[in-house]
């Protein structure tokens, strides 16, 4: 088994120490089970991780070779990603949010190596007798984050750890436990906050336990949090008693109880969170309906297609 680790601070800041830290976590637990698991750390930050172009080269490769085709790093890190058995990334919040970079990688990482459309493909080949697409495409992964924040307050990181979800969903990942290490600037340095250093130490004890774990049997570590499958608390609400979780897009009925708001998830719906094989499954559906709809209109509304098109071609306004 591997577990990588991967820091996209800056060298030797916040992240990268958090990262360490639940990578020892990870060869503590591994010792104390008897079991071989590899780590491995990369800090990210001098990287060049350009971002989607939406060429769509990646899935027009004749041979079906689901590559990206931009000459930059991210094949390395993809590597490493599709190698490893479990995943701890540590980020700094920027902007409220994940790092460029990360939301960079996830973009060209995502959508190319979306599961369902992966399954379909691979079906697809084997009754055709073509190559077959990497093992490593089909393997259950676990992760762990740290989104790292310099805020006193959980209010300017809030995008974090919702955003840092996107990295393993289009691949089933398992999330098995999250940490949100915000007011970096008033703690000064991870070395000062001992509570917290024993918590990422066992973030990632718990993440080493959970390898190879059956999903549905795996333990969570973190704060428990409004939507059972992140555990995070970012719902999207529109005056109704219908509440939908922002990161897994399952819907929840609230109701308020003694004063307090309460959501409940039935169990239908946390099994087609974002993140599982079933939730793929009806986003490669929807892109299926959508292609059927639009391909007819294309070719119905061709010249008036056209017609536009040369019209917004030949608006070109001076950039000076
Ligand atoms: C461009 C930029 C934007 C930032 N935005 C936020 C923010 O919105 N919220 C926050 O809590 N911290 C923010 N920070 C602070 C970093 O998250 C913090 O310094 C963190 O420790 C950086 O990680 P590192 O030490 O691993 O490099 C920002 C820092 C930079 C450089």
């Amino acid at each position: 088994m591997k577990v990588l680790g991967i820091s996209m601070g800056r060298k030797n800041e916040r992240s990268d120490i958090y990262c360490k830290q639940a990578l020892m976590g990870v060869e503590a637990a591994a010792k104390a089970s008897g079991r071989d698991i590899e780590v491995e750390f990369i800090n990210t930050v001098t990287m060049n991780i350009g971002q989607c172009r939406g060429c769509g080269a990646c899935s027009k490769a004749p041979d079906g070779i689901i590559k990206c085709i931009l000459p930059d790093d991210y094949l390395k890190l993809e590597e490493k990603v599709l190698d490893a058995d479990g995943i701890i990334i540590a980020a700094p919040v920027y902007s409220v949010g994940i790092v460029g970079q990360l939301k960079n990688f996830l973009d060209r990482f995502g959508a190319a190596h979306d599961r369902a459309s992966m399954l379909e493909e691979q079906k697809k080949r084997r009754e055709e007798g073509r190559p077959l697409l990497d093992e490593r495409y089909f393997k259950d992964r676990y992760c762990s984050y740290i989104a790292v924040g310099g805020a006193w307050t959980e209010d300017w990181t809030g995008l974090g750890l919702p955003m840092m979800h996107l990295f393993g969903c289009s691949q089933a990942m398992k999330v098995v436990g999250q940490i949100n290490a915000n007011d970096q600037g008033r703690k000064t340095s991870p070395f000062l906050d001992p509570p917290m250093m024993d918590d990422v130490f066992a973030m990632g004890e718990n993440l080493a336990n959970n390898l190879g774990v059956p999903y549905d049997e795996t333990t969570w570590f973190g704060k428990e949090g409004t939507c059972p499958v992140c555990h995070l608390n970012l719902m999207l609400v529109d005056g109704s008693d219908s509440v939908t979780c922002a990161v897994c897009g399952i819907h929840g009925k609230a109701e308020t109880k003694d004063g307090h708001l309460k959501i409940t998830f039935s169990d239908e719906e946390k099994k087609r969170a974002r993140n599982t094989v079933t939730g793929l499954y009806e986003h490669h559906n929807e892109i299926g309906e959508m292609m059927r709809i639009c391909i007819p209109l294309l070719q119905e509304k061709k010249e008036f297609l056209a017609e536009k098109g040369r019209e917004y071609r030949a608006y070109q306004p001076k950039w000076s």
